[in-house]
């Protein structure tokens, strides 16, 4: 018998876009790994923790996405040939400049906050509460996350600039 105040196959459509955001996570989890080893140049201690945080997190969110499929009476995705076929993140290539892999980065956070606000669309359609409550907070840390990012790919001097500009 179901604990649920749902039904198993109106979950299922929660389910699908739960798994696509789990292997979206899976991908891009091992980029910032990635990212970590291979980080070259004057940011290396900056970011080399900077992707150690950022993967730790992730680490975190992948276990609670499989575990909410599981709490929707269902299995997670597990293998990575699946996670490859239906992630919208895309391998990349391990070494390139400390710009390029923060800037792929927020690439790569805009595709999962997108596959999140799909798994919200489906859940709000089924009352899904504790779905809604759960992706909903990652929106929040995600954005904020990539925000940090950004201001990080930025120049100081052209931030002045552009506040000198505004009070012209
Ligand atoms: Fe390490």
């Amino acid at each position: 018998m179901s604990y649920l105040n749902m039904k198993d196959e109106e979950l299922l459509t929660v389910v699908v876009e739960l798994n696509i955001l789990l292997a979206d996570y899976h991908i891009y989890y091992q980029k910032l790994r990635s990212n970590h080893w291979n980080i070259l140049g004057k940011n290396f201690f900056d970011l080399h923790v900077q992707f150690e945080e950022l993967y730790t997190d992730a680490r975190v969110k992948i276990d609670e996405i499989a575990e909410r499929i599981l709490t929707l009476r269902y299995h997670p995705m597990s293998k990575f040939s699946d996670y490859l076929r239906v992630s919208s993140i895309a391998e990349a290539a391990p070494i390139k400049s400390d710009m390029d892999m923060v800037t792929e980065t927020i690439k790569d956070h805009k595709l999962i906050l997108k596959q999140m606000g799909k798994v919200i669309e489906v859940a709000e359609g089924v009352n899904d509460e504790g779905t809604i409550d759960l992706i909903g907070a990652y929106i929040r840390e995600l954005e904020k996350a990539s925000w940090m990012l950004d201001a990080w790919s930025k120049n100081t001097s052209d931030a002045l600039k552009t506040r000198v500009a505004e009070v012209q």
